[in-house]
């Protein structure tokens, strides 16, 4: 039902007849389950770059120094891989959930490169980024650097992850061609897909001898510690040459053509449907992109069958982003942030970017018009073809009273004669005036005391006195460790935040609050919520990242 559903959709964009596709809703900001992810997906090198993308590029690049003879690129792909292929379609369980995490013990896990797939994991992993995602993500960053963007991965999110090891049920070169058969028949691909598969796996990277010494010689080379054997010519490329080096008999490929025999598990696969698929994917470049494409597509969308995806994530044209409201202590507000634009040929030279704000109760604000401004430093661009660039622009409101407060706004942008207003699908980009993060008295810090460290949040908050709320609550997602994991999970943690100054005629006070906790290392991605609930109503304020307010002073 994927598939078609997709394709369905892709037509209905395409052609623009919305009417006709009730399934397909335009992105209207905010949205917790993608923009986060999407940021990871696109900022790539540049202003508020996720440096995910980064270690995979370029396709021989490699995060661990201490040994050579290994990539990134290849260890993410394959981590993946082994991280979905325990699963069990027709149950419904297992498939891309970090499972692999628990699982690097294992005799069908041999290595290093699943702890340290998920140690570089770790960084981009936050309660609104499941580890699970980021091994996805890694694998599709993978494909696409070493592709040179020739092949594209549509992305979706949601994957959720697990607490606990999986069953065992990654193949393993010296099984037969029935079991790999039925290994993957039980991760839902036939023989044919079979054979796809494993040709696109084993199209960068090899097998190494500190790993593998009975299929490979362990070789005595300061430029290759891990004695790897390519797959093929190309190790970091992601092409067809192991599809055609096997139809012309060459023997590079260790898995088809080394000297032990029982390992040749390539050679078995390849040879399933008597060579057919194989011969088509060393004939056709694109033919073997595409299939890959489809392929991959489908193995990194292989989750639990309670998990629910989200639509696939595509770049946002005009995002909103790290907005913070000051009320000033003489009756103001500043309203500062940035708007991130996609840079889609249509920009011209001398562009204005002008935020138009509307009040509390809903009315246009007439203030001096706020102009956003960039430079040369707020772009971002992609690592590779078909990742689109953005330029962020900034903007700091001049003084808006309280009284007057803020509800929402559009941006408008203006290239040469072209004026668009965007409004977010007619309703303006929301922003709540209630309960705000007040940069001055928020900070975090962070100790280490061996290899743990401490890392501690205080935050001010202003607190708008008419909603008369009973809670002011600080949450963070505490990272909490997992034995046999270098993953973590995240405990939601409450603390109640209490009132510390009247702002004497703004409408507002003070709360304040703090919080601490210890993990090994330096952690994931910290971020916190702000919650209040009251007669009149409940408001969030969530997901700001500690790294985005200031570090503490030392005391
Ligand atoms: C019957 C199925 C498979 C078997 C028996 C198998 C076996 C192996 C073995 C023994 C290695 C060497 C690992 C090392 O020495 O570090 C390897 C590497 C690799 N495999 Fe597979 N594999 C299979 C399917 C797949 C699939 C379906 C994918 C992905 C779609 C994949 C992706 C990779 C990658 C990227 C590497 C290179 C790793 C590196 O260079 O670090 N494999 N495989
Ligand atoms: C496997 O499924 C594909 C469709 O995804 C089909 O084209 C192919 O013929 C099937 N192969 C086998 C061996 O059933
Ligand atoms: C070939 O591989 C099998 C399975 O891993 C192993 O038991 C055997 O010892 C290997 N043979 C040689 C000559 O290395
Ligand atoms: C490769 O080997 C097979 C089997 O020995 C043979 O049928 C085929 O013709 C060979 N291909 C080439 C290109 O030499
Ligand atoms: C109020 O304070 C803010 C921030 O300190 C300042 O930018 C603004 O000019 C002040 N406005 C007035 C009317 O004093
Ligand atoms: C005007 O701007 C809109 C929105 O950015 C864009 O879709 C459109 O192509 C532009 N028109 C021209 C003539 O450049
Ligand atoms: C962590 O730091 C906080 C203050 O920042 C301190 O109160 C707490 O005792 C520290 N915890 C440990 C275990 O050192
Ligand atoms: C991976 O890390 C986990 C957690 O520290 C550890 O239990 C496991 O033994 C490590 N695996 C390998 C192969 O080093
Ligand atoms: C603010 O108002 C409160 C109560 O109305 C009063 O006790 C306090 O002294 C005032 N603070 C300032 C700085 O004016
Ligand atoms: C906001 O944060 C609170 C506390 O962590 C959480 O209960 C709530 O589900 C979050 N809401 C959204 C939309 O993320």
């Amino acid at each position: 039902m994927g598939q078609t559903s997709s394709i369905a959709a892709s037509l209905c964009i395409a052609l623009a007849i919305m009417q006709n596709c009730p399934s397909v809703v335009a992105y209207t900001w905010p949205d917790p389950q993608i923009d986060l992810l999407e940021s990871i997906r696109f900022q790539q090198n540049g202003f508020r770059q996720y440096g995910l993308a980064f270690g995979v590029v370029p396709c021989h690049s490699m995060a661990n120094m201490q040994e050579t003879g290994r990539s990134d690129s290849a260890e993410w792909f394959r981590t993946a891989y082994h991280d979905m292929a325990t699963a069990d379609v027709q149950a419904g369980t297992g498939g891309i959930d970090s499972s692999i995490a628990f699982e690097t013990d294992r005799e069908e896990n041999k290595g290093k490169a699943f702890n340290e797939s998920i140690g570089f994991f770790v960084a981009f992993h936050s309660a609104r980024s499941s580890m699970a995602d980021m091994v996805a993500l890694g694998a599709l960053f993978s494909v696409e650097s070493c592709s040179n963007g020739e092949v594209m991965i549509p992305f979706r999110g949601g994957r959720q992850d697990v607490t606990e090891a999986g069953p065992l049920g990654v193949p393993q070169p010296q099984e037969g061609l029935d079991s790999h058969t039925a290994a993957f028949a039980r991760q839902g691909f036939n023989t044919t897909e079979m054979i796809g598969l494993v040709a696109c796996g084993h199209s960068i990277g090899g097998v190494h001898g500190s790993n593998f010494p009975e299929i490979v010689d362990v070789v005595d080379d300061i430029d290759n510690q891990a004695s790897r054997h390519d797959f093929d010519e190309t190790f970091d490329n992601f092409d067809n040459s192991v599809a055609t080096q096997f139809v012309a008999n060459n023997s590079q490929n260790p898995l088809a053509f080394g000297h032990n025999e029982t390992t040749r598990s390539d050679f078995r696969i390849f040879n399933a449907d008597g060579g057919d698929l194989i011969r088509k994917m060393a004939e056709s470049q694109q033919f073997f992109w595409d299939t890959c494409s489809t392929l991959l597509e489908r193995m990194l969308n292989t989750v639990p069958a309670n998990v629910k995806l989200t639509e696939v994530i595509q770049p946002i044209p005009v995002k909103p982003n790290n907005l913070f409201i000051a009320v000033n202590r003489n009756g103001t507000m500043t309203i500062s942030g940035e708007v991130r634009i996609i840079e889609d040929g249509t920009t011209s030279a001398d562009r204005e970017v002008t935020i138009h704000l509307k009040s509390r109760t809903g009315e246009p604000i007439s203030i001096d018009p706020v102009v956003a401004t960039t430079h040369e430093e707020l772009q971002v661009h992609g690592y590779y073809k078909n990742i689109p660039s953005f330029s962020s622009y900034l903007f700091s409101t001049k003084a808006v009273s309280t009284n007057t407060g803020i509800s929402s706004f559009d941006i408008e942008i203006k290239d040469g004669d072209n004026v668009t207003m965007h409004q977010n699908n007619g309703q303006g980009y929301p922003l709540q005036d209630a309960l705000l993060v007040q940069k001055e008295g928020t900070c975090t810090r962070q100790a280490f005391i061996g290899r743990d460290s401490n890392n501690t949040l205080e935050v001010t908050a202003a607190v708008r006195d008419d909603m008369a709320f009973e809670s002011v609550q600080l949450w963070v997602p505490k990272p909490v460790n997992m034995i046999g994991s270098l993953s973590s999970r995240f405990e939601p943690t409450a603390v109640e935040m209490t009132k510390t100054e009247s702002l004497n005629g703004t409408g507002y006070s003070l709360y304040t609050g703090s919080f601490w906790f210890m993990i090994n290392s330096v952690g994931p991605m910290k971020t916190f919520d702000l919650v209040a609930d009251g007669p009149n109503g409940m408001v969030q304020n969530n997901f700001t990242k500690w790294a985005d307010v200031p570090i503490c002073k030392s005391t």
